[in-house]
C-alpha cells in the first residue's frame, strides 16, 4: 500500500500573500457566479447539461472507447493541447498544455519521490484532444456527473441548466439510484462523456505501466460533485472510498497551480519525456 503524504497544501504556496504575483486566494477559484469568463463558462455548462444523456454517453463510449482512430505519442498529444483553451474553466484563459506542466510541476515539488504521480499531472487533461477531433467543448471539458440518476445538489449550475435535457423527463432516471444499484461502484456508473473517461480508456487500451491510483485519478478528476461536493456517495463502493484521498490530493494541484505565470515547456520536456519512456512509450492508439 502506497503512503500518501497530504501535509503539503499547494493552496498555501500559490496564495498571493506568499507568492506575490502568482495565483489568487483559494476562495477565488471555481467562481461560477461571476467573472470575466462567466458567459463562456455558463454557455458550455448549459449545452453540457442539455445534451449529456444516457443515450449520448453510450454512443460516445462506443465511438471513442475502442481507441482505434489514430496513432500518436504522448508528446504529440501534448503539443496538440497548445490549441485547446478550456471554455468551461473560469480560472484559465491560456492553452491547456501550460496547465499540464503547471499541474505536473506542482505535484513534482510536493511528491518528489513519486515520478508516476508527476506523469499523472502531465497526462490528466490529455483527453481534451477530443476538442480537436471535432467534438464540441460540452462533450470534452468541465465537471462530470453520473447520467441515468437524479442530479445531486452540488452539480454546478444545476438549477438553471438541466431544464431542456430529455433525461429529466424519464422517471426511471430521476430517482436517487436511477439505473444503478446501491454502492455499485463508480466504475459501473455511466459518467457524462468527456476527457476523463476518454483518457482513462486510452491508458487502459495502451496498457500504461502506471499504478491503479493513476488510472483512477485521471478517470474521476473532474467529478467535483463527488470529490469536492460530497454527493453520490450512495453509488460508491469500498474501492472508490479508498481512492478518494488520491483524487483529492491530485485536485489540489489541478486547481491551485493555475496561474498566469506560465512555465517553459521546452525546459521541462526532457524530464517528462523520460517518464513517458518509462511508463507509456512510443506511438499509442487514440
Ligand atoms: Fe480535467
Ligand atoms: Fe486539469
Amino acid at each position: 500500500m502506497k503512503v500518501l503524504n497530504m501535509e503539503f497544501d499547494p493552496s498555501e504556496v500559490y496564495r498571493p500573500e506568499t507568492d506575490v504575483g502568482k495565483g489568487k486566494a483559494v476562495e477565488e477559484y471555481r467562481n461560477f457566479k461571476e467573472g470575466p469568463l462567466m458567459d463562456r463558462v455558463y454557455n458550455t455548462y448549459l449545452l453540457m447539461h442539455t445534451n449529456q444523456t444516457v443515450e449520448f454517453v453510450q454512443k460516445k463510449n462506443e465511438e471513442y472507447g475502442g481507441c482505434r482512430r489514430l496513432q500518436m505519442s504522448i508528446m504529440e498529444a501534448l503539443d496538440l493541447l497548445d490549441h485547446v483553451v478550456d471554455e468551461s474553466d473560469p480560472d484559465v484563459d491560456f492553452p491547456n498544455s501550460f496547465h499540464a506542466f503547471q499541474t505536473a510541476e506542482g505535484i513534482r515539488k510536493a511528491h518528489p519521490d513519486k515520478d508516476w504521480f508527476h506523469l499523472v499531472g502531465l497526462l490528466h487533461d490529455m483527453g481534451k484532444v477530443l476538442a480537436l477531433a471535432g467534438e464540441p467543448q460540452w462533450a470534452v471539458v468541465g465537471d462530470t456527473f453520473p447520467v441515468g440518476c437524479k442530479v445531486q445538489p452540488s452539480v454546478v449550475l444545476r438549477e438553471s441548466t438541466f431544464h431542456a435535457n430529455p433525461d429529466m423527463k424519464n422517471p426511471s432516471y430521476n430517482t436517487e439510484f436511477g439505473l444503478y444499484q446501491p454502492h455499485c461502484g463508480l466504475a459501473n456508473v455511466l459518467m457524462s462523456w468527456g476527457h476523463d473517461e476518454y483518457m482513462y480508456r486510452v491508458m487502459k487500451h495502451n496498457r500504461f505501466a502506471l499504478p491503479p491510483e493513476a488510472f483512477y485519478m485521471i478517470r474521476f478528476h473532474s467529478f467535483y460533485p463527488w470529490h469536492t461536493g460530497g454527493d453520490y456517495m450512495h453509488l460508491c463502493n469500498e474501492e472508490d472510498l479508498r481512492m478518494l484521498p488520491w483524487v483529492k490530493e491530485f485536485n489540489k494541484f489541478d486547481l491551485y497551480t493555475k496561474c498566469e505565470d506560465l512555465p517553459n515547456p521546452e525546459e521541462l520536456k526532457p524530464y517528462y519525456q523520460s517518464l513517458i519512456d518509462k511508463y507509456c512509450p512510443g506511438q499509442l492508439w487514440w
